[in-house]
């Protein structure tokens, strides 16, 4: 076995087959397979740098969508508050009933005090009734907007961040989106509105009785410690489970669009194997998460349990002894039935709190990237007066390690007004020199000038506004025609579409289509062809 400290996840335990799958890469005659260990210990100097300034996503930040909806927010409360004032009558309308109702024989008293009891049920169901509607209103406020900043960000990360980030990871971080949102909305809440009632309820419980609130409290130390034990494998498992979903993602997508090669490569069944292996990866996780919360449960099944019949037992014997009236014990019973609820809905509270602060790391690594055009940086949103594009020395190669200068020491220059044509053999950098060119990479050695200006002073998105590219892989978007050449106008100007559509050459292709610009294309439109689509 070999283990692994890993910072954000704790201490890791892997198969020796599982791990040297991934590290070992090199065969090596002698030994068989190896892999590279790089060792890095940290000098004197390392201790004395000030830390990276974090700018973490944290729990008050998340708040504040909370606070976006505070007027429903209030009612909630209110509403939440009502019904606790209401349920705190039940204890003492038992006692009564029985100590002053039954004791005297007296029906009328007990039938009032029941009348009692049944318009308190009917306010707290028409009150609860209004409240869940409440809550379903604010927790899709919430979640729009959840989400929305998600995408804002999204969408405002380098391009280059695509290049690194698989498609199944990305779609696995709004997943986590909606586990922060669900717990903001539903735990977050409930809990709250539990510990106030488990405050209220354990005072009525020492003002019964001091010695029976001593062992409930034992009971439920017993209870949190054992859930303790618990939190460190769920996180390990919430991990693992958050890479196989990834990875699932990505399977699942590769076969739906990739079904048309798979077919033509005769790779069915390779291609459904792969995927039946992280099937039976993430049946291996829920059976070993099962395990661990059957476990858990069971366990705290038994604590709560055995509390129980202690205090059960400790409640019989005052009532025999006198200490207690036999209305007083039923309306103990109450309290505590009334104190187990917070309780055992706490259990589920630890873990949605932990899982939504995993969930929250997560989507910190995407929230604390930069942005690629900071708001605090002023960038240049206007074009200089020559616009000859001129490298100079320039050097660039691909973020990640290992990877070679794929452009080296370019001098180059691109005069304003001519046609120039790149030309090489494939793999040379062609695309490489246009993507650097439309500011996709910006992490190039050299210069690139625009006239007298710096290309890296220009803003990114001024910049693109300003080029027209297809690149060699273009995207159809599930559209119209119209749309898919005009990306980002709201409004198409008419005449320009049908100008670049004739410079184009695609123009009588899409006149003798019958919807013309209208005509939908994508996966649920007609299918046009390689080179009608870079066209
Ligand atoms: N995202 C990437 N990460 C790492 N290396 C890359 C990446 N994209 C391309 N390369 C490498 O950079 C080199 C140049 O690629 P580029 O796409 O610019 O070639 P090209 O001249 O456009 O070729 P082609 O004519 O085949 O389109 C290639 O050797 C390729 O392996
Ligand atoms: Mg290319």
């Amino acid at each position: 076995k070999v283990n692994i400290a890993d910072p954000a996840r704790g201490m890791l335990t892997y198969e020796k087959e599982a791990f040297l799958d991934y590290w070992a890469s090199q065969e090596n005659a002698k030994h068989g397979n190896v892999g590279t260990v790089l060792v890095l210990e940290p000098t004197a100097e390392f201790y004395k740098l000030e830390g990276e300034k974090e700018n973490k996503l944290t729990w008050t930040f998340v708040s504040q969508y909370l606070y976006q909806s505070k007027g429903k927010l209030a009612q909630v409360l209110l509403s939440l508050t009502v019904t606790f004032c209401l349920q705190l009558m039940f204890p003492f309308l038992t006692e009564t009933m029985v100590d002053t109702g039954i004791n005297t024989k007296n029906m009328q008293y007990i039938t009032l005090v029941l009348i009692a009891q049944l318009m308190l049920t009917i306010s707290t169901t028409v009150i609860d009734f209004i409240r869940t509607r409440l809550e379903i209103k604010i927790s899709n406020r919430i979640t729009l907007s959840v989400l929305s900043d998600f995408w804002i960000k999204l969408t405002r990360l380098p391009v280059s961040f695509y290049e690194t980030h698989q498609t199944g990871d990305v779609m696995q971080r709004i997943g986590d989106n909606h586990t922060v949102q669900a717990f903001l909305t539903g735990q977050a809440f409930g809990t709250i509105f539990s510990l106030v009632n488990f405050v209220v309820y354990s005072i009525i419980l020492i003002n019964y009785n001091f010695k029976l609130f001593v062992i409930f409290t034992i009971g439920n130390m017993l209870y949190l410690g054992w859930i303790q034990l618990f939190l460190r494998i769920q996180r390990r498992l919430n991990y693992e489970s958050f890479n196989l979903s990834a990875k699932e993602n990505n399977a699942t997508l590769q076969l739906v669009q990739g079904m048309q090669e798979i077919r033509l490569n005769n790779a069915e069944q390779i291609k459904r194997w792969e995927w039946e292996n992280i099937q039976v990866g993430s049946f291996r996780l829920n059976i070993k998460g099962l395990n661990y919360s059957q476990l858990q449960s069971a366990g705290a099944t038994l604590i709560n349990g055995g509390k129980n019949i202690v205090i059960t037992f400790t409640v019989a014997q005052m009532v025999v002894t006198g200490q207690l009236t036999f209305g007083a014990m039923l309306a103990v019973q109450y309290v505590i039935g009334q104190l187990s609820g917070p309780v055992s809905s706490f259990l589920g509270m630890v873990q949605s709190y932990q899982n939504a602060k995993i969930s929250l790391e997560r989507l910190n690594e995407i929230y604390e990237l930069d942005d690629e055009e900071p708001i605090d940086q002023n960038m240049l949103k206007y074009l200089p007066p020559s616009k000859t594009l001129k490298f100079e020395n320039l050097t660039f190669s691909y973020p990640g390690a290992g990877n070679d200068p794929v452009l080296r020491d370019i001098n180059l220059e691109i005069p304003e007004g001519k046609i120039t044509a790149i030309v090489g053999v494939s793999g040379s950098g062609k695309t490489t020199l246009i993507k650097l060119l439309l500011k996709i990479y910006d992490q190039y050695l050299g210069d690139i000038k625009v006239g007298e200006g710096n290309f890296r002073n220009y803003s990114p998105s001024f910049w693109r506004r300003q080029c027209g590219a297809v690149l060699q892989d273009g995207f159809v978007f599930n559209d119209s025609i119209a749309k898919n050449i005009a990306v980002g106008d709201q409004n198409i100007d008419m005449e320009r579409l049908i100008q670049s559509c004739h410079v184009a050459n695609i123009l009588s292709f899409i006149e003798t289509l019958p919807n013309g610009f209208n005509t939908q294309l994508g996966g649920d439109g007609v299918g046009i062809s390689q080179g009608q689509r870079q066209r």
